[in-house]
């Protein structure tokens, strides 16, 4: 049996299904879902409104301290404001994505999300998934459940094409994934599980599967 109180951290690189999967397993949890991506959009979307340049650390950093930002832990409301602006939409443009990296490389800014996501997980008072890139090493080290989802790059590619409506270019899918992937990991190791981590590869699994897996890690490790 679970407990009521449990903290499960899903890290992976993008296009692994993360995001998805995890919002689902929350569900079926009936747990609090946070998605610390949207986290990192909305500090970037914030700087881009403010005419903030993104290579400015200090005022990256200041950003990140200084903004009202609310996300919903719900995992059936998908829910990001800015100074009260909904911005759930827009972090999700390519423009945003483009830019995100120039964020998440800043130390200073990720100290404070890194932060305010703590005091998120230990505010849900109850079982929460929590997924990005840095949950089961830094954010939440000490979960009951960590577990590293991965994936080949050819899967990777296929699966954000196709979230994508299959309108991008391969060359185009390989700089949105592959290279943002290449800049985050120069500040964060998710390809490596870190010690008492569990991989699971979802590359010849669909999305059905990849639920049933984790939510079986998830029954195994957490007693
Ligand atoms: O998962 P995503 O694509 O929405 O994440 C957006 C960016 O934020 C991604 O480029 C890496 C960064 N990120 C991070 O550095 N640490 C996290 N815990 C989550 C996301």
């Amino acid at each position: 049996r679970l407990g009521k109180s449990l903290v499960v951290a899903i890290d992976g690189p993008s296009g692994s299904g993360k995001s998805s999967v995890s919002r689902e397993v929350a569900r079926r949890l009936r747990a609090a879902y946070l998605d610390t991506g949207a986290m990192y959009r909305a500090v970037t979307l914030h700087c881009v409104a403010q005419g903030i340049d993104l290579e400015d650390a200090a005022a990256v950093e200041a950003a990140a301290r200084g903004i009202e930002l609310f996300i919903s832990t719900s995992p059936d409301r998908e829910s990001v404001t800015v100074g009260g602006d909904d911005v759930t939409a827009a972090i999700r443009e390519p423009e945003v994505s483009a830019a995100v990296s120039a964020v998440a490389t800043t130390m200073g800014a990720r100290a404070e999300l890194i932060r305010r996501q703590r005091a998120l997980i230990a505010g849900a008072g109850h079982r929460i998934v929590a997924e990005g890139r840095d949950i089961t090493t830094v954010v939440a080290p000490d979960a009951e459940v960590r577990i590293l989802l991965t994936a080949t790059e050819e899967a990777r590619l296929r699966r954000r094409g196709d979230q994508l409506g299959g309108t991008q270019t391969d060359a185009q899918l390989k700089r949105q994934v592959t290279d943002r992937d290449a800049r985050d990991s120069t500040v964060v190791d998710f390809h490596q599980a870190a010690d008492g981590v569990v991989t699971l590869d979802s590359s010849d699994l669909d999305f059905e599967q990849t639920v049933a897996a984790v939510l079986g890690i998830v029954r195994t490790v957490a007693h």
